[in-house]
């Protein structure tokens, strides 16, 4: 089996984590560049990751998704946002930066940019939100897999009162929204012991050929 699939195979959600094994700081620096990486729609990087680390915030925030434990007990907790809006200056902003990266001219990129400007002017707000929050997930999924190649375990959790998130993280001051979260760090050795197989529906009900 390859290492890849195996390292898909043998990773699961872990529900109770070993408080006392905490991740190195090098392998959470490598988690977040993943999470850095990760691509989005236009290039547009509207997602935004809390690194929860006090605890009396990270109780709060167990009150506020249903008592799950992993909000409490994983080594550290990450709360994937997206940006509330897409301003015309934020597009711009984005497109100086790509100049910069690349060593192009000021305004290199200004027709693009006015056709990002109206692609995104002619969305609806709840269109942005929407779109935005999809590209959290794409982060997420980096951050999951970067966890599992360090044979770091995690939980992705959308499990929670995204209004409750919002007050205690202060949110909405920031332009956020929640969307998902990943608990970080290492399961008890019990549940490690236990582990159910990975249930999935067959290839043939994935892929359906036309
Ligand atoms: C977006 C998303 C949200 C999830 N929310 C929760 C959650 O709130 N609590 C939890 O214990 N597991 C949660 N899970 C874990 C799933 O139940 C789990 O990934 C699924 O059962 C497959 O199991 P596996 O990840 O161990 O292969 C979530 C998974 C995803 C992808």
């Amino acid at each position: 089996m390859s290492n890849f699939l195996n390292t898909l195979r043998t990773r699961h959600a872990v529900k109770n984590f070993d408080f006392s094994k905490k991740v190195l700081n090098e392998n959470i620096e490598i988690i977040k560049e993943s999470i850095r990486l990760s691509p989005s729609s236009y290039n547009l990087m509207p997602c935004r990751v809390i690194d929860v680390q006090d605890k009396g915030v990270r109780r709060k925030l167990k009150a506020a998704s249903y008592n799950q434990g992993q909000i409490t007990e994983a080594s550290h907790l990450f709360v994937f946002c997206s940006l509330n809006t897409l301003s015309q200056d934020y597009i711009q902003k984005i497109n100086h930066i790509r100049e910069d990266i690349e060593g192009k001219e000021k305004d290199f990129y200004k027709g693009y940019v006015e056709f990002l400007q109206a692609i995104v002017g002619g969305k609806s707000k709840d269109d942005i939100m929407h779109w935005n929050a999809k590209q959290t997930y794409i982060a997420l999924g980096f951050a999951m897999m970067a966890c599992a190649s360090l044979s770091i375990d995690s939980c992705p959790i959308e499990g929670f009162d995204a209004e409750k998130y919002s007050q205690i993280l202060k949110l909405a001051d920031k332009g956020l929204t929640p969307n998902v979260v990943l608990a970080v760090g290492y399961a008890q050795d019990e549940e490690n012991l236990h582990r159910s197989p990975k249930v999935r529906l067959d290839t043939s009900d994935f892929f359906l050929d036309i």
